[in-house]
């Protein structure tokens, strides 16, 4: 067997299990999940239709480039939304079956083993990033994500050394956990260090389209190198979805788009991998990424509920409404794990520790002493839950 595999962390659902082994829910009420990240609202329904409509073509395969039409449709996308002066179709953009398996791919295909290979992630982080550095034979080097850094990663506080050794940094915004956002210039900053230390950028921007302010979508990376001259996203590369951004995490629908010699030897490692998406799926996402009307009402949906849940637990927990994302990231009364607990067994109410998403650190673990409260469940569901926890907070 592959040794490298000892060194993956148990993934935080099975951490949660673990957790909640010894409770028995002192109530009857019914389970509220606020623990995975999976959206609940309703897929468009033409999108479905499109799906159903292109069945036939499951008798052929598809190519693991994707078709010209899905192709062109996200440069479209990207030009739109980011304001992108060019985008090419034919070299700057490639499909993938939803960014988790492309995430863990790209550090496959764009790292050299070796001791010295560093992989930088935020801490804490979406796991796979740890994962796919490890498998990769690269060290994860975990840059912490606090209150105090505006819970952006504190990329100031990294070595050179480490620069020197990294060959890929993972960044992810808007953030899972805590939604924040990095601004062009953070951007810029980190694209400036690239070129100087010769490492390459994957930007995780899947729920750049969860946003708060209608007039005031989050920056993605392929933006911040457009506004710097880098207009062929030279080192840079991002990370696109139909899961949160259309409620379709089923479809395994995502794009990556940047640098082209990048996603040529992506594209390359991706055809002996064998994982080009159907040919019904591609279809659909065309019709999901030419509507922006659906994307609007989800907005709209998520907005509801941080407004109908944030002044029940406000007072009673110490938080920010997020910029973007679906997530509250609260500070917790007692330590995280005993806080999941305890609502867990009294409420019937499941959320993630903070400190089972982040790595043990010099400075401790900046996820401790949070939790993770994705609000996908019904609007009725979330008030709910926050209701419930009140009631546990208050016998603290
Ligand atoms: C930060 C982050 N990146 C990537 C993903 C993977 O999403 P998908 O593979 O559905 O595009 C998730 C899913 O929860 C996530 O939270």
């Amino acid at each position: 067997m592959n040794v490298l595999l000892d060194a993956l962390h148990p993934y935080p659902f099975e951490k949660l299990r673990a957790l909640f082994a010894d409770l028995k829910p002192a109530s009857s009420q019914a389970h509220i999940a606020l623990s995975i990240g999976e959206p609940r609202h309703a897929s468009p329904p033409f999108v479905l239709e499109t799906l159903a409509a292109n069945l036939p073509l499951l008798a052929n395969y598809p190519a693991t480039r994707g078709e010209a039409v899905l192709r062109e449709t996200i440069a479209d996308w990207l030009r739109r939304r980011f304001h992108l002066q060019s985008v090419n179709a034919e070299c700057e953009v490639l499909p993938v079956n939803g960014t988790r398996e492309a995430l863990f791919a790209f550090a496959q295909a764009v790292v050299t083993a070796g001791p010295g290979a560093a992989v930088v992630s935020p801490n804490p982080f979406y796991q796979i990033y740890e994962g796919a550095a490890l498998l990769a034979g690269a060290q994860p080097e975990f840059v912490n994500a606090t209150a105090s850094s505006g819970h952006l990663p504190d990329f100031a506080a990294v070595p050179a050394s480490v620069w020197e050794r990294c060959q890929l940094l993972y960044i992810c915004t808007p953030g899972n956990p805590s939604g924040a956002v990095m601004s062009i210039e953070q951007l810029q900053t980190l694209v400036a260090l690239a070129e100087h230390h010769d490492f390459i950028i994957a930007s995780d921007e899947c729920y750049s389209e969860i946003y708060s302010d209608e007039a005031n979508p989050p920056p993605g990376l392929l933006q911040a190198c457009a506004l710097m001259g880098n207009d062929r996203f030279k080192r840079c590369v991002v990370f696109h979805s139909l899961s949160k951004r259309s409620n379709l995490p089923g479809l395994r629908s995502g794009f990556v788009a940047g640098d082209a010699t990048v996603l040529a030897e992506f594209l390359r490692y991706r055809t002996y991998h064998g994982c080009a998406m159907p040919l019904h799926h591609q279809h659909a996402s065309v019709a999901a990424w030419n509507d922006e009307e659906h994307v609007r009402a989800n907005r709209a949906q998520y907005r509801q509920k941080f407004d109908a849940v944030l002044p029940i637990l406000q007072g009673h927990l110490q938080m920010e409404r997020p910029d973007a994302g679906f997530y509250l990231w609260p500070e917790t009364p007692v330590a995280d794990t005993e806080f999941a607990r305890q609502l867990y067994q009294q409420a019937h109410v499941t959320v993630v520790p903070g400190s089972f998403l982040a790595r043990e650190t010099a400075a401790g673990n900046p996820g401790s002493r949070r939790v993770r409260m994705a609000l996908v469940a019904s609007l009725e569901d979330c008030v709910e839950a926050a209701e419930r926890m009140v009631r546990v907070i208050e016998q603290l």
